[in-house]
C-alpha cells in the first residue's frame, strides 16, 4: 500500500461490528454549566495542587534556556553523535534505546526559527525529481525536523493545568524525545557523507508510522486531565466546564497545528521517494495539482455514509451543488479529513432529528469567484438540517474533547482506532482539528447554528499556494 493510499484510507473494517452508542448524557451537564459560576471560582482556586506545581517547574525550566544555531550545537557534540550513530547503525526499532542529549539541548534546538513552507514551494521543488532533488529534500529535512520535534517536546514539557504530567501525554512525548534522537544521529551521518539519504528515508518512515496514533494518545492524555479535574478538583460538580480552560485549548491547538506541519514536510518527502518509482499522475507529493472538491467530497460521502449506516441504519442523502468543475492545488487528504469530519457531524445531527425514514438531505455548495484571475479563495458550504446546536453550547465546539456523544473512555483506550480510523463520533476533536487542518494552509472553517433548523459550515480554501504554512 503506497504512503498516499494509507493518508486516504478511512473506512475501517473493524466497525462493521462495532455498536456505538450515542446517549447525550452532557446534556444536563450543560443545562447547569450556567447556574453557578462563584462556586466554579472556588474550585478553580484549589488547582493549585501538587500536579499543577509540578507542571510550573518544569514550564519555568523550559524557559531557562536560550536560542542558540544548530550549527553551533552541532560542532559540539559532534563525538558524542558520532558514536551514538556508530553503535545504532541497525536502528530498527520504534523507540530509540538511548537519550542523547540533555533536555537544555532540545529547549535550545526548539528556540531556534523554523522554515516554514508554502504550497507553492513544495510544488516546484518536487516538480522535477531525482536522486539530486531527494538528496537535497533530506538536506533541508535534516535542519528542520530537528527543531519542529524539540519545539513538540517543549510543547508538550508546557501545557498547562498539569496536562504535561497526564501519563498519555508523557508517552507521546517521549515518542517525540525518540524521534528527535534519532533524527540528530542520522543528521550527522548525512553531514558527513555517510548516507545519500536512504537510510534516512526509512528512519523518516519508521518515524512517520511512530507518531501515527499522536492524535489519540493526547486525546487520552486530555481525558485523564478532564476526569482527575472533574473528580478531585470540582468532586464532580456540575457546574465544571472544561471548555473554560481557554490557555489549554490554544496550546493544544499549537501542539496540533505544529504537528500537521511536520506531518506534512515528512510526508512530502515519502511521497516524492515513492513517486521517483512509481509516478502518481497529477501529483507532486501530497500535493495534487488539480484538487477538485467536489470529487474528494464524493469520497468523503460514500465512507461518511456507510459509517452512518453501520452506527444509524440508516444515512441521509448528499447533494453537491454550486461550482464542481473548480480545481486548485492543494492536499485532497487534508480536504477529505475535513469533509469528511464535517459531514459525519451532519449526518448525526441529521438522523438524531428526524424520522429515519424521511430524512433531509445534506447539501454541499462549491463556490469561489466568478473570474478565475480574482480567485484567492474556494468556500466549500455544508448545510443540514438537524437539530442545530444551543447558543449557550457554542463556545464549546471548538474545544478539545468536546461532545455530546457518549464519550467513552473504553473507545479511547481501544488500540484498534487510529488518526484515520475514529468512531463515527465521541471523541470531540472533530471540529477542533478540522478547523486546524484548514488554517494550515490559510484557510478557515465556521459555523453558523439555528437550534431545531439546522447548521451551515463554511469552509474556506486558500487556492493560490503562497500564503506559508500556519505553525507556532
Ligand atoms: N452539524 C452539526 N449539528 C449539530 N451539532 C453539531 C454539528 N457539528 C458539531 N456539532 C456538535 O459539536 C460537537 C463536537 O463535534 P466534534 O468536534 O466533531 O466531536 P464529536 O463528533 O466526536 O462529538 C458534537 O458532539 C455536536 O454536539
Ligand atoms: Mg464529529
Amino acid at each position: 500500500m503506497t504512503l498516499l493510499d494509507s493518508l486516504s484510507r478511512t473506512v475501517p473494517k473493524h466497525l462493521a461490528t462495532r455498536k456505538i452508542s450515542l446517549v447525550s448524557n452532557f446534556n444536563n451537564q450543560s443545562k447547569a454549566a450556567s447556574s453557578s459560576s462563584s462556586n466554579q471560582l472556588h474550585h478553580k482556586q484549589h488547582s493549585s495542587n501538587s500536579y499543577q506545581l509540578l507542571s510550573n517547574s518544569i514550564q519555568n525550566n523550559s524557559k531557562k534556556f536560550a536560542s542558540s544555531s544548530l550549527k553551533t550545537y552541532f560542532s559540539k557534540s559532534s563525538a558524542l553523535i558520532q558514536t551514538a550513530a556508530d553503535n545504532d547503525s541497525n536502528m530498527n526499532n520504534n523507540t530509540s534505546r538511548f537519550n542523547h542529549y540533555s533536555i537544555g539541548t532540545v529547549y535550545e534546538i526548539a528556540d531556534l526559527p523554523l522554515s516554514p513552507i508554502t504550497l507553492k514551494m513544495i510544488m516546484s521543488f518536487g516538480k522535477t525529481i531525482n536522486q539530486q532533488t531527494l538528496v537535497g529534500a533530506s538536506y533541508w529535512l535534516k535542519d528542520e525536523l530537528p527543531k519542529r520535534l524539540a519545539r513538540q517536546v517543549k510543547q508538550l514539557d508546557t501545557l498547562p493545568h498539569g496536562l504535561n504530567l497526564m501519563p498519555s501525554i508523557r508517552k507521546v512525548r517521549e515518542l517525540y524525545l525518540s524521534s528527535f534522537n534519532d533524527v540528530m544521529m542520522y543528521n550527522e551521518l548525512l553531514s558527513k557523507g555517510r548516507d545519500e539519504g536512504l537510510q534516512f528515508t526509512r528512519k523518516l518512515q519508521d518515524i512517520y508510522e511512530r507518531h501515527q496514533s499522536t492524535i489519540i494518545n493526547v486525546a487520552k492524555g486530555v481525558y485523564e486531565l478532564k476526569t482527575k479535574m472533574k473528580e478531585s478538583i470540582f468532586k464532580n460538580s456540575p457546574t465544571f466546564d472544561f471548555s473554560e480552560y481557554s490557555d489549554l485549548h490554544a496550546s493544544l491547538d499549537s501542539f496540533h497545528i505544529n504537528r500537521i506541519g511536520m506531518r506534512t514536510i515528512i510526508g512530502q518527502h515519502l511521497c516524492l521517494h515513492e513517486q521517483a518509482h512509481q509516478p502518481r499522475k497529477g501529483f507532486i507529493g501530497l500535493v495534487q495539482m488539480e484538487t477538485n472538491p467536489a470529487h474528494v467530497a464524493q469520497q468523503a460521502i460514500e465512507h461518511a455514509s456507510d459509517l452512518c449506516r453501520m452506527t444509524y441504519g440508516t444515512a441521509p442523502k448528499v447533494i453537491i451543488k454550486g461550482d464542481t468543475s473548480i480545481v486548485f492545488p492543494y492536499v485532497p487528504s487534508y480536504l477529505y479529513y475535513i469533509l469528511f469530519e464535517l459531514l459525519k457531524n451532519s449526518m448525526r445531527a441529521t438522523v438524531e432529528n428526524h424520522n429515519h425514514a424521511d430524512l433531509p438531505p445534506i447539501v454541499i455548495t462549491i463556490s469561489a469567484a466568478n473570474d478565475v484571475k480574482l480567485r484567492e479563495h474556494v468556500c466549500v458550504k455544508i448545510s443540514d438540517e438537524g437539530k442545530g446546536i444551543p447558543r449557550r453550547d457554542l463556545h464549546k465546539i471548538w474545544t478539545h474533547l468536546y461532545t455530546t456523544a457518549a464519550n467513552n473512555v473504553d473507545m479511547l483506550n481501544d488500540d484498534s482506532y487510529s488518526e484515520l480510523n475514529g468512531p463515527f463520533c465521541g471523541f470531540g476533536y472533530g471540529l477542533p482539528l478540522s478547523r486546524l487542518f484548514a488554517q494550515y494552509w490559510g484557510g478557515d472553517l465556521q459555523l453558523m447554528t439555528m437550534e431545531g433548523n439546522g447548521t451551515d459550515c463554511y469552509l474556506y480554501l486558500h487556492c493560490l499556494g503562497e500564503t506559508e504554512e500556519v505553525i507556532h
